[in-house]
């Protein structure tokens, strides 16, 4: 009985009420508290709140390899799925292991980085077992130019993924950022090795932030994380798994077709920028105007303030109302 009571819990997202479980179960609700006094003893973290019920709290699934891969497709083109205790940072090992050739296509995925990497030079706060820090390697047979698509589609695999694992809706900053009601949850970096007109291989770094409780005073306004966005713990494994199984039939498809054009109006829909004002800030120039859409070339079409319309390649854009810019 204690068994199934766990496993009602596990599968709700959110309160179960003590009356719903003693329905369920055919047992007296004074019964259904004594399985979840023992539960509790036995070290899980189960709340309960008046007048809602009980809930699990804690994330008892730990991140195991068994655990990803039952998530992925069976027929999965990543034949090495690595988990690491700790790393410097999962794309620095990467690309390690793809330039020693010791694997051909394959994810890392770190419990803690102590010198994860962001974009520009930047840092990314890794700490230990509260985020999602994995790196897909791949080995795409494909322009050196059309290796920043591989970003947007990770972008939208994240998206999928947070749909079907948390369901909320998150939204994607072109081209890297993945964000939940006007706050970053992800962030991408894609880096590669090539010769001017071959890839010798790509890493995608997805970084995010899924059972932070909080961030520092200067990153509360711009940073939030799943847990914080649904009031849950999130099952870290079942959330890489759906990310890489809706990166990997992106992926594919991607490899045939060579540009978004399958999949750009599903990227559209879910894109922050397209419709609103932005500010984008090249190396030397600066410019404001409006996001228009992204292309099947992967590139933001903006309307700049002068009425002219524009192609932005990469840089940074700002979009009003998020990260503080007002
Ligand atoms: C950004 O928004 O600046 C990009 C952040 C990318 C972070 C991820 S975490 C996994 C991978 N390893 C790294 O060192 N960085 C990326």
């Amino acid at each position: 009985m204690k068994e199934k009571i766990l496993k009602l819990l596990l599968e709700t997202k959110g309160h179960l009420s003590g009356e719903a479980i003693s329905l369920e179960l055919g047992i007296s609700r004074t019964a259904v508290w004594k399985h979840i006094k023992k539960l509790k003893e036995e070290g899980y973290d189960i709340s309960s709140v008046r007048n809602k019920g009980y809930m699990m709290t804690q994330e008892t699934t730990e991140l195991v390899e068994d655990r990803v891969r039952s998530h992925m497709l069976p027929s999965t083109r990543f034949k090495t799925v690595k988990i690491l205790e700790s790393v410097g940072s999962t794309n620095d090992e990467g690309k390690r292991l793809l330039s020693s050739k010791e694997v051909d296509e394959g994810v890392l995925i770190a419990k803690e980085q102590v010198s994860g990497k962001g974009r520009r030079g930047r840092n990314w706060a890794s700490p230990k077992d509260k985020g999602i820090f994995m790196s897909m390697m791949l080995r795409p047979d494909i322009e050196p130019i059309h290796a920043s698509m591989l970003t947007l589609l990770a972008g939208l695999a994240v998206v999928k993924g947070i749909d079907k694992v948390c369901q909320i809706q998150a939204q994607i900053k072109w081209p890297n950022d993945v964000v939940v009601n006007g706050r970053k949850v992800c962030g991408i970096l894609t880096e590669m090795s090539a010769e001017m007109d071959y890839i010798h291989y790509v890493v995608v770094g997805i970084g995010i932030n899924v059972n932070q409780d909080e961030f520092p005073e200067e990153l509360s306004e711009i940073a939030t994380s799943l847990k914080l966005e649904t009031g849950q713990m999130m099952n870290r494994p079942e959330l890489i798994g759906e990310i890489i199984e809706a990166f990997e039939n992106l992926y594919n498809q991607f490899i045939r077709e060579k540009d978004l054009s399958f999949v750009i109006d599903a990227y559209n829909s879910r894109c922050i920028n397209v419709g609103k004002a932005l500010r984008v800030i090249g190396r030397n120039t600066e410019e404001e105007g409006v996001g228009l859409e992204v292309t099947k070339e992967g590139t933001l079409k903006i309307r700049d303030n002068n009425g002219n319309e524009k192609f932005i390649h990469s840089g940074e854009v700002s979009v009003r109302g998020l990260y503080g810019y007002v």
